[in-house]
C-alpha cells in the first residue's frame, strides 16, 4: 500500500504539470497589440525581403497551389487531430476571428481562403444566416479536393448550402476556380473572385502554406471592395518568443508534441506532413514581421490578438486604397527619381512625426516597458532604448530589453546596463506585470513606440548625456576586446577623430543623408590641428574613405599623420561602408566581431580631443552624448534627440 501510495502520489504530481499547463492556456486572456499603421508606400523592389515566401525557402519544388496535395493525404484525420493539437481551443480561435474580427453585416460577401474542411466558412455562414443574409454570401477556396469534399459534406449537414459555396482554387490567383461536390467531383474552371467584389476576407491557419505570400496578399487586396468596413482577418500560428515558463512550454509543444500527435493520429502515415507543420511554423515570420509584410502589401494591420502565449495570432488588417501611396504614384510620373526619393522621405517623416505628436500613452498605467531591439544598427537601437529607459526612470517603470533576436547579440554582453536596463522584468509571472510593448518594424510600430519618441523630444542633451554615460559601461570582456582592437592605432594623448559614414545611409536607395566628402573632413580637420594634436584617426567601415581623407589632407599640404584600423577580421565585402542588409546576413559570430569593431570606433571617437562626425547619424549623436570635449557635426549642426 505504501509503495502503491507513493506511485500514485508520484504520477499524480507528474499529471498535475500538463493539467496545469492546459488550464493555464485555457484561462489565459488574449493580449491585443494595437499597431499604428505605418507608412504604406509600396516598398522599392530591393526592400521586399527576398526570403518572404515559402517558395524561396523551400526551393523551386514547392507546388504551385501550396500544400494542397499534402492536405489531401491528412484530410481524413484533420479535424480530430486539430482538436488534440490545440487542446480543443481551435474552434474558439476561429469563432473569435468570425465574431470579433470580421464584424459581419447582412450584405457582406465573404471570402474564406484556405477554407480546408470549412470550419470558418460554416461559422461565417451561420452568423450571416442569423443576420438574414442573401444566398451565396460565403465563398470558401482551397486547393485540396479531399479537405473540400469533407467541407462540402459539413456545409450540407449544417443546412448552409445556399449560403456557403466551396470551390477548388488558389489564394495566389483567384481569377478562376472549380466547383466541387460532396463526392469530390470537380467541375470545369469558372470565374473566381472579381476585382473589388469582396467585403471581408478570412484565412485561418492557411497563409503559412501559401508558396508565394506576397502574391496571395496582392490578390486579397485586388478582390477587396473599397469600403471602410472592409477587412482581412488572418489567424496563424507562430513560434512563441517569450521567455516565461508557459511560452517555453508552448514552444516545446509546437516543436515536439505537435509532430508526435500528427504521427500517432495518422498511424505513422502522415508523419512527414506534421513535421512539415512544425517546419512551416518555424519559418513563418514573427508577428511584427508578418504585420509589416501585410503593410507592404497595402493591408496595414490594426491589431494583433495573441492567444496561447503567442502560439496563435489573429491579424486584423484594413486595406488602404486611397491616400499617400496614390498621391505619390501620381507625382512619380511628374518628377525625377531623386526628387521622388526625397519627397517620399519627407512624407514619411511628416507622417511619422504626426503620429509621434498624437501619441497618447499614459506611462504610469504600466509596470514595465519591454523594448524590442531587432535588426537596425547598434547606434539606432541603443539610442532609442536609452530614450525609453529615461522615460521608465521618470515614471517608475522597469525597462526591459527584448534582445533575443537582436542582430548584434545580447546587450548585456557588451554593456553593464543594469539596473537601468534589465534583462527581464522582475514582475513577470505576477499580476503586477503590466507591460508596455515598444516595438517597431520597418513599416509598423506599437503605440508605445510613438509614446517613447514623443517623450524623448522633451529630453535635453544634458539629461540624455548623463543617462547614456550611466548605461555605457563596457563589460570586462568587451573592454579587453576594444583595447586589443585599438592597439594598432597607438593613440596619442591628443588626436582628432573623424566618423566617416558610408554605406546604405548615404549611397543606398533612400540616400537618407548627404555624403560628406574626404575633402570636407580634411578641411574641417585642418582647423583643429596643432603641434600638440597632429594625428587624425579615421573611424569608418569604408577603408577607401579613410584613404580619401588621407589624400585630401596631403593635397592641402597638411603634415597631419592619418591613421585607421586595418579591420583585418572584417569580411572583404564589408569594408565598403555599413550596409545593414549585408551585416544582417552575416553569421552571429561575425556580427559580434563587427559589433566590437563598431564599439572600438566609438571609443576612439569618445576619447578624441576633437571629434568630427555627422549628427544625421545615430552614431554621431551617441558619441556626442558620451564626450567631455568638443564635437563638431558636418551636416546637421543641432543635436537632436530622435
Ligand atoms: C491547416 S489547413 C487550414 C484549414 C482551415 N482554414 C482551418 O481553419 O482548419 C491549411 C489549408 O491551406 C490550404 N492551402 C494550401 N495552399 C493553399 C493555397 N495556395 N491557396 C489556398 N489554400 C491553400 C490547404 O489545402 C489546407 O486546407
Amino acid at each position: 500500500m505504501g509503495f502503491l501510495g507513493s506511485v500514485c502520489r508520484c504520477s499524480g504530481a507528474l499529471l498535475a504539470i500538463p493539467i496545469a499547463v492546459i488550464v493555464a492556456v485555457m484561462v489565459e486572456t488574449p493580449t491585443v497589440t494595437k499597431l499604428e499603421g505605418g507608412p504604406t508606400f509600396e516598398a522599392p523592389a530591393d526592400e521586399v525581403p527576398q526570403d518572404a515566401t515559402e517558395a524561396s525557402k523551400e526551393g523551386p519544388a514547392a507546388p504551385r497551389m501550396g500544400s494542397g496535395s499534402m492536405f489531401d493525404r491528412i484530410a481524413f484525420v484533420y479535424d480530430s487531430t486539430n482538436k488534440w493539437m490545440s487542446l480543443g481551443l481551435d474552434q474558439h480561435w476561429r469563432s473569435t476571428l468570425v465574431k470579433d474580427c470580421l464584424q459581419l453585416q447582412p450584405e457582406d460577401k465573404v471570402l474564406d481562403l484556405a477554407t480546408g474542411t470549412a470550419d470558418v466558412s460554416i461559422l461565417v455562414g451561420q452568423q450571416l444566416r442569423t443576420l438574414g443574409a442573401a444566398t451565396d454570401s460565403v465563398l470558401g477556396v482551397d486547393p485540396s479536393s479531399e479537405m473540400l469534399r469533407r467541407g462540402v459534406a459539413k456545409v450540407e449537414s449544417s443546412g448552409l448550402d445556399h449560403v456557403v459555396r466551396l470551390v477548388k482554387g488558389d489564394a495566389q490567383d483567384l481569377t478562376s476556380v472549380q466547383g466541387i461536390d460532396a463526392a469530390g467531383t470537380v467541375a470545369d474552371p469558372s470565374a473566381g473572385a472579381a476585382t473589388g467584389s469582396i467585403d471581408k476576407i478570412s484565412m485561418s491557419f492557411g497563409i503559412r502554406n501559401v508558396p508565394d505570400r506576397p502574391k496571395a496578399l496582392a490578390e486579397m487586396r485586388r478582390v477587396m471592395r473599397k469600403k471602410d468596413s472592409s477587412r482581412v482577418c488572418i489567424l496563424e500560428l507562430s513560434l512563441p518568443s517569450g521567455e516565461t515558463f508557459l511560452s517555453k512550454v508552448a514552444r516545446g509543444f509546437i516543436t515536439h508534441v505537435v509532430p508526435l500527435i500528427g504521427w500517432v493520429a495518422t498511424m505513422g502515415s502522415g508523419g512527414d506532413e506534421y513535421d512539415y507543420l512544425e517546419r512551416s511554423i518555424l519559418r513563418f515570420p514573427k508577428p511584427m514581421e508578418f504585420a509589416a509584410e501585410l503593410g507592404r502589401a497595402g493591408l496595414p494591420v490594426e491589431t494583433i490578438t495573441s492567444f496561447a502565449y503567442g502560439a496563435v495570432n489573429l491579424y486584423m488588417a484594413k486595406p488602404e486604397f486611397i491616400g499617400a501611396s496614390r498621391t505619390l504614384a501620381a507625382l512619380q510620373s511628374l518628377v525625377r527619381q531623386r526628387s521622388v526619393e526625397l519627397l517620399t522621405l519627407a512624407m514619411l517623416r511628416e507622417k511619422v512625426g504626426k503620429r509621434v505628436d498624437a501619441a497618447d500613452v499614459d506611462f504610469s498605467a504600466f509596470g514595465c516597458l519591454h523594448f524590442w531591439i531587432e535588426d537596425r544598427g547598434f547606434g539606432s537601437e541603443v539610442n532609442n532604448l536609452v530614450s525609453a529607459a529615461i522615460a521608465c526612470e521618470e515614471f517608475g517603470l522597469h525597462c526591459v530589453v527584448e534582445d533575443e533576436v537582436w542582430n548584434s547579440g545580447r546587450l548585456h554582453t557588451y554593456l553593464q546596463a543594469e539596473p537601468l536596463i534589465l534583462r527581464r522584468c522582475p514582475d513577470e509571472g505576477t499580476s503586477r506585470h503590466r507591460p508596455l510593448e515598444v516595438r517597431r518594424d520597418r513599416r509598423v510600430a506599437t503605440p508605445g513606440w510613438f509614446a517613447v519618441c514623443k517623450h524623448a523630444k522633451g529630453v535635453s542633451f544634458a539629461k540624455k548625456s548623463k543617462f547614456m554615460r550611466r548605461v555605457w559601461r563596457y563589460t570586462t570582456e568587451t573592454r579587453k576586446r576594444i583595447d586589443r582592437l585599438n592597439e594598432e592605432l597607438r593613440l596619442p594623448p591628443k588626436y582628432i577623430a573623424l566618423q566617416v559614414r558610408r554605406g546604405d545611409k548615404v549611397a543606398g536607395n533612400r540616400k537618407e543623408s548627404v555624403q560628406i566628402t574626404g575633402m570636407d573632413f580634411a578641411r574641417e580637420a585642418q582647423k583643429h590641428l596643432s603641434s600638440s594634436c597632429s594625428v587624425v584617426v579615421v573611424c569608418t567601415d569604408d577603408l577607401t574613405a579613410a584613404e580619401e581623407v588621407g589624400r585630401a589632407l596631403r593635397s592641402l599640404g597638411s603634415p597631419a599623420e592619418v591613421r585607421w584600423r586595418s579591420r583585418a577580421e572584417v569580411p572583404a565585402n564589408l569594408r565598403n561602408g555599413h550596409w545593414q542588409a549585408s551585416y544582417n546576413s552575416l553569421t552571429a559570430k561575425q556580427r559580434i566581431e563587427m559589433t566590437h569593431e563598431f564599439l572600438a570606433d566609438v571609443e576612439v571617437l569618445r576619447c578624441a580631443e576633437v571629434c568630427l562626425c555627422t549628427f544625421s547619424s545615430n552614431v554621431g549623436r551617441l558619441v556626442a552624448l558620451l564626450r567631455d570635449q568638443r564635437t563638431v557635426s558636418l551636416d546637421i549642426t543641432e543635436w537632436t534627440n530622435d
